[in-house]
């Protein structure tokens, strides 16, 4: 069911049922993070693997104490400038959050979503909610309540309703080594901001199946009709023949090959493309294609997150 109180979607959480969230990144499949039981019905709803831990939302940043040992000063200075919004930061857990959550490791993702209903239910809530993105393990991740229906309808008790979100890709995810700060996703919050904040900071490349580093998955977030990443005019050239569907940023290409294009921001701008990103591949998956054709976007602010989601979806 769909819909937008706030009231059921909080007994269905209270009684370790299933709902999906909407958030400003993308829509999450939320269950009582302290609740094994609860926990456990999001990694089968989803088919995910264990060894792919989850992050735990709450509204408040004075209520993670609750559940982390230790904030280093660099976190607290993260948060207060971007939290609540579309950051997540691994701390060091402690025993209340079940290991289930975190696949085994000693860190818990936390993140504060800012969307505005989200922040009602997690303040109506006396525990934290486990949410991963709301799409079955390894395809496009969801950006409106439809999404989540089309897919895991049937597996949720409830699809709370905020409307299409704003950021478009997920959050951006940091750990701390050494008192340093390392950049494990990009995400929503580009890494010029963070490095305005805090200094120069480190990013870590995603690893293909190693579950000592879960959540770097190479090939993520993929559609099912094959997926080319690269120059577009070499790569209407090497698929002419074909069914094609294009996916750029600016600029609109002819070619009488090409089915279906979508321009995800005339104007060039990048948060823009994003926001559009993840609903514009689900719904070129669903037509008759036999290829979609998707180039570079520039390597600044949030075309660097769409650039990393674009490569895992042309990964195989
Ligand atoms: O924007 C977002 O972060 C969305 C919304 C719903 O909050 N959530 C999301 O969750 O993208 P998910 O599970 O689809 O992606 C989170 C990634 C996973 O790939 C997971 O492996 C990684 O974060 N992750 C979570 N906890 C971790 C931990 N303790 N150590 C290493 N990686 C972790
Ligand atoms: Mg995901």
């Amino acid at each position: 069911m769909t819909g937008k109180d706030l009231e059921q979607a909080k007994n269905f959480l209270a009684a370790e049922e299933l709902v999906a969230i909407p958030t400003e990144t993308v829509y999450g499949l939320a269950a009582n993070a302290l609740s094994p039981v609860a926990v456990s019905k999001i990694f089968t709803a989803k088919n995910r693997p264990s060894f792919d831990p989850l992050i735990v939302h709450t509204n408040r940043w004075e209520r993670v104490s609750n559940w982390v040992k230790e904030i280093p000063e660099l976190a607290h200075t993260l948060a207060s400038h971007f939290m609540p919004g579309p950051l997540t930061l691994l701390l060091p857990k402690k025993e209340v959050i079940p290991d289930l959550v975190t696949a085994g490791l000693p860190k818990v993702g936390i993140r504060l979503p800012s969307h505005p209903m989200t922040q009602s239910l997690l303040a109506k809530l006396d525990f934290p909610v486990a949410a991963p993105s709301a799409n079955p393990f390894g395809y496009i991740s969801p950006t409106t309540a439809e999404h989540v229906a089309d897919q895991l309808g049937g597996k949720v008790s409830y699809i709370l309703d905020g409307g299409p979100c704003s950021v478009g890709v997920e959050s951006t995810i940091i750990s701390f080594e050494e008192g340093r700060a390392i950049v494990l996703r990009k995400g929503g919050i580009p890494v010029e901001a963070i490095e305005n904040l805090i200094g120069p900071v480190q990013l870590k490349a995603h690893s293909t199946s190693n579950p000592q580093a879960p959540g770097m998955l190479k090939s993520h977030y993929a559609p099912k009709v094959p997926f080319l990443l690269g120059n577009l005019t070499e790569l209407l050239d090497q698929e002419k023949g074909k069914r094609i569907g294009i996916l750029s940023f600016q600029q609109k290409r002819s070619h009488e090959n090409i089915t279906h294009q979508v321009i995800l921001s005339p104007d060039g701008n990048l948060a823009e493309a994003a926001q559009r990103l993840f609903a514009a591949m689900r719904e070129m998956d669903q037509m008759d294609l036999d290829v979609i054709l998707a180039e570079y976007f520039p390597e600044e602010g949030l075309g660097r997150a769409i650039n990393d989601r674009l490569s895992r979806a042309a990964a195989k």
